[in-house]
């Protein structure tokens, strides 16, 4: 039975939309992933043991959707971090592609539900294959938790928006923390770098924390943005899954076209579709390549690109700049990207009129192929 309106409206807690509330949710979610875990001098992760992690030779992440752009950014974390082989696979193309597995490897799933239908598929199909098998999940006893041999809970709380906010960042902060506890079980990081990842860990907390100022500025500029014939996301290394999430996001709420692109690979196509009417939001992080990015924006500018840079510079060939604040660690760029790129979604469909807790054709949970 649907529960009365005024009944839900207090489960929005004066937000607007589930997702909003949700999007402000992040950093208690993020205290509570925390919670336990992050000591003085390491990460413990105590559903796992550093003997079973470290006879593994490279890992496999798999998953739909956001849960793949989580895990994307995961094999980066992975590969710099622990210094395993990482691969990234789309679970309905995995399945059917004949995949040549590790048998060494472990094989980690990553989904909100718990129920998407290829991502249970793929794990079913790893295990038949002898790999070890981990779940990344938020619904306790759902299909893939008790398909896997070991799982990390999410701890994201449960999340009613169709477009995933918070269990993204929970996802992406718990392969943060694999990654670190990884590396530690194989002790590849210098002290000093394992010394930055644990001060950096301590601060996303804050990050995550919604500036009104932030709020404020999206809300006002998304009204320039409502027309135009595509928004293209780029960004470089960590920066481009987090272009393909913004686009995603974008996308699945607004039903505007949006892509994400490596911002380096700019001139091997998407620059033809380059003009006034395209949107280019540039993801240009300080601490990554500021450089390289900054050159594949200008080349967009020169063909009249419209440009939203969200950087902690002055870029003077931006039509807007969405100012954030600097940090010296990736990750808590990252993590402040987020959250702008998931309100100007929010803010872009709201003007729109779009329903952005239910958007049309789309389903919390997808448990068929
Ligand atoms: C995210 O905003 C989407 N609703 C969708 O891409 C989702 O991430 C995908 O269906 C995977 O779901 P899961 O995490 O529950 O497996």
């Amino acid at each position: 039975k649907p529960l009365p309106a005024s009944s839900l409206a207090a489960r929005k807690e004066g937000y607007r939309y589930f997702m909003e509330k949700e999007i402000y949710e992040q950093p208690r979610v993020l205290a509570d992933i925390l919670t336990g875990r992050l000591g003085e001098q390491a990460v413990r992760l105590d559903e796992l043991e550093a003997d079973w992690l470290r006879p593994i030779s490279s890992v496999t992440l798999c998953a739909c959707g956001t849960s793949y752009h989580a895990a994307l950014t995961g094999s980066y974390l992975l590969e710099r971090l622990a210094r395993v082989p990482a691969r990234v696979e789309i679970a309905s193309e995995f399945r059917y592609r004949e995949p040549v597995l590790d048998p060494n490897g472990l094989f980690v799933v990553i989904s909100q539900s718990g129920e998407t239908a290829d991502t249970l598929e793929a794990i079913k199909l790893a295990k038949a294959q002898g790999l070890a098998t981990l779940a990344l999940c938020n619904v306790d006893n759902s299909s893939i938790v008790r398909e896997a041999e070991r799982t990390l809970l999410l701890r994201a709380g449960i999340e009613k928006g169709v477009a995933s906010t918070k269990a993204f960042s929970a996802q992406v902060l718990t392969l943060w923390l694999l990654a670190l506890y990884w590396g530690q079980a194989r002790a590849v990081l210098s002290g000093e770098r394992h010394a930055r990842e644990l001060t950096a860990l301590r601060a996303v907390l804050n990050v995550m924390q919604v500036q009104p100022r932030v709020h404020e500025r999206l809300h006002r500029l998304s009204k320039r943005y409502l027309h135009g014939h595509g928004f293209f996301f780029i960004g470089r290394d960590l920066f481009y899954p987090l272009a393909l999430e913004g686009a995603l996001k974008l996308k699945e709420i607004s039903y505007l076209h949006a892509e994400g692109d490596p911002a380096g690979e700019m001139k091997h196509d998407p620059i033809a579709l380059a003009d006034a009417e395209l949107f280019t939001i540039a993801l240009m992080a300080r601490s990554t390549f500021y450089e390289k990015v900054k050159s594949n924006v200008e080349e967009l500018s020169a063909r009249d690109a419209t440009l939203i840079a969200i950087t902690t510079e002055d870029f003077e060939l931006a039509d807007d700049i969405i100012q954030i604040r600097p940090y010296d660690h990736p990750m808590l760029e990252f993590f402040e990207m987020l959250v702008v790129v998931q309100l100007l979604a929010m803010e872009i469909a709201i003007r729109l009129g779009n329903d952005v807790d239910m958007p049309r054709n789309l389903a919390k949970s997808v448990t068929v192929e």
